[in-house]
């Protein structure tokens, strides 16, 4: 076996494929205006609606946002319980549109781990999209480093622990390879989001607070994306003439 990660085989193509997000600022968002936190994650729902919403125009095969890190349970219980009630309320809001257009849902992360009642929502939900052309994949109680752990260990019991074992069995080994990741509200850090799944991944650190990020924003991020030239640790491709 080769030493190259198992997912970057194949040649780099113009439009991203895979998309992920670190939606932040919804707390920076709520304060500028004088208004609770929670109203803040309310309208970073919207955001996240909106998205999926053009995801058909956009061509993606997926879209990976970072909805709730294993780190979040550190904040105040009222803002964990509000989190929790808008991924509920967003599930029984939108799941039919999800099924009618065709969007998979996927969760990574430690997700069984979660209320029970949310655990049974997300087993309907991800059976009633199991069809659906496009992914979104929300990460929930996530964590990079314990996935990388929880992977390799797996990889271990099976036999052989390489570059390519361990990817077999992250949480995103049946996703396509990411392309993009995307950090809002102007911090530039990964946060233990998709550390080893970024590794070739072209990165965009945007100022704007996630609530008011639209879809434009992610049209525009995939047009830079196309524009850009991807090396993987290699030579560039040939230049074409003319
Ligand atoms: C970061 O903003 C955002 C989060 C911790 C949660 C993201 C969650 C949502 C957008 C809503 C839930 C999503 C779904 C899919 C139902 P922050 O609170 O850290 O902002 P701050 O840094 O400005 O305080």
């Amino acid at each position: 076996m080769g030493t190259a990660p198992a997912n970057h085989g194949e040649q780099p193509k113009a439009g991203a494929r895979h998309v992920a997000i670190i939606m932040d600022g919804n707390g920076r968002w709520a304060k500028k205006r004088g208004l609770p936190r929670a109203i803040g994650h309310q309208r970073g729902v919207e955001a996240v609606r909106r998205l999926v919403r053009a995801l058909e125009p956009m061509q993606l095969e997926c879209l990976t946002l970072y909805a709730f890190s294993s780190e979040n349970w550190k904040r105040s219980i009222d803002e964990v319980d509000s989190l929790m009630n808008l991924m509920r309320r967003f599930i029984k809001s939108d799941l039919a549109e999800f099924v009618a257009n065709d969007v998979k849902l996927k969760i990574i992360g430690d997700w069984q781990a979660l209320a029970p009642d949310i655990v049974e929502m997300l087993e309907d939900a991800l059976s009633q999209t199991a069809n659906g052309k496009q992914t979104l994949a929300v990460a929930l109680n996530y964590g990079s480093q314990h996935e990388i752990a929880r992977a390799a260990a797996k990889a271990g019991e099976k036999g052989e622990i390489s570059a390519e074992t361990i990817a077999a069995e992250l949480d995103t080994a049946d996703l396509p390879p990411l392309d993009l990741l995307i950090r809002t509200s102007g911090e530039i850090r990964l946060s233990n989001f998709l550390l080893w799944q970024a590794a070739y991944s072209e990165m965009l650190f945007v100022d704007t607070l996630w609530p008011d990020f639209k879809p434009e924003h992610l049209a525009q991020a995939l047009d830079d994306f196309a524009k850009r030239e991807r090396r993987y640790g290699g030579r560039l491709a040939e230049p074409t003439n003319g």
